[in-house]
């Protein structure tokens, strides 16, 4: 993938990269080059061209290009393979179908926007332009429906928290708040058969450049009304990435109690009462915390702890 090359090139510099040492670099001609970097120019790169000195990227379009978010990685597993398109009915359907037939872990699907996006229990998830909405396939030695969406919202906090300086909460099992308003939302599916896991797809929704949807059950944000600017989604996918390959490493080797531990003070609603809806029963609580296997902790009135798996939590 040559743009993605030229833009890590240039990115790595923050002064001029001469022609040539770029040609040579990609071991590409120069006039190979040339027609590169002009369509570069036309998506929306700001590439100046200085005599005798060489180029330098000044800016970069928001855009969600495949070559754009392979050029701003370095992991091992996340984003190896990365589909975009302008638009899709959910980017967990084709997730599942080029898991189907094989596609290798951290596979990436994303989409500027999403005619048909989904959330947990059913529900539609609104995907317009601006946002950013992916999904990743994973082949994890332990399948949990219920840690693995615990672990991304860990690296979405971690990111909201190193990359932009905002501090956020997980509201279990997969939502991610702030100023107690959602942000983001995670959706974890399986593909098993008897206890044999053939794949998870794990798609995360980040509301950002687009507006947040009203009237929702639960009242919704996005990054750049909460920071007051817009911001490029390819440089915090790209950190979300990151950190969610270095704890789904973790969780691989078995450590998801340190991922646990990490987590638990970011809670959501710690330690007032809440009310856990699971289908038609309602019960309410305190937060204690969560179990290494993500299960959600709860003091009930009666003064006992239970641990929960599934539901959804809302305050009182
Ligand atoms: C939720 O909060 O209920 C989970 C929302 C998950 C939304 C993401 S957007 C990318 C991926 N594709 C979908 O259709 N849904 C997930």
């Amino acid at each position: 993938m040559v743009k993605a090359e030229i833009l890590k090139a240039l990115r790595s510099k923050s002064s001029y990269l001469s022609g040539t040492q770029l040609a040579t670099r990609l071991g590409i001609s120069r006039a190979a080059l040339w027609k590169h970097l002009k369509k570069l120019r036309e998506l929306g790169y700001r590439i100046e061209a200085a005599p005798r000195c060489g180029y330098k990227l000044l800016s970069s379009p928001d855009k969600l290009y495949s070559f754009e978010v392979i050029s701003r990685l370095s992991t091992e597993i996340m984003g190896k393979e990365v589909y975009f398109n302008e638009a899709l009915s959910s980017t967990q359907d084709v997730a599942r179908q080029l898991a189907g037939k094989g596609a290798s872990e951290g596979t990436l699907v994303l989409a500027e926007q999403q005619t048909a996006g989904r959330g947990r229990l059913g529900r539609s998830w609104l995907s317009p332009p601006g946002g950013l909405w992916f999904s990743l396939i994973l082949r994890p030695k332990e399948f949990s429906l219920l840690l693995l969406p615990v672990v991304a919202g860990a690296a979405l906090l971690l990111t909201f928290e190193e990359k932009l300086q905002v501090s956020a909460s997980l509201k279990w099992p997969n939502d991610v708040l702030i100023n107690n308003r959602k942000v983001a939302g995670i959706l974890a599916e399986g593909e098993r058969e008897l206890d044999v896991v053939h794949f998870v797809i794990l798609g995360v929704g980040i509301n950002i450049n687009n507006p947040p949807p009203e009237e929702l059950m639960y009242p919704a944000t996005s990054l750049s009304k909460e920071l007051g600017r817009q911001m490029n989604r390819a440089g915090l996918l790209a950190y979300f990435l990151q950190k969610f390959e270095e704890l789904y490493l973790l969780l691989q080797e078995g450590r998801s109690e340190e991922i646990i531990q990490a987590i638990q003070p970011k809670l959501a609603f710690l330690p007032t009462e809440i009310c856990l809806k699971q289908g038609t029963r309602e019960l309410q609580g305190r937060i204690v915390g969560l179990q290494k296997d993500g299960g959600l902790v709860l003091r009930l009135p009666s003064g006992r702890k239970q641990t929960f798996y599934s539901g959804e939590i809302t305050p009182i």
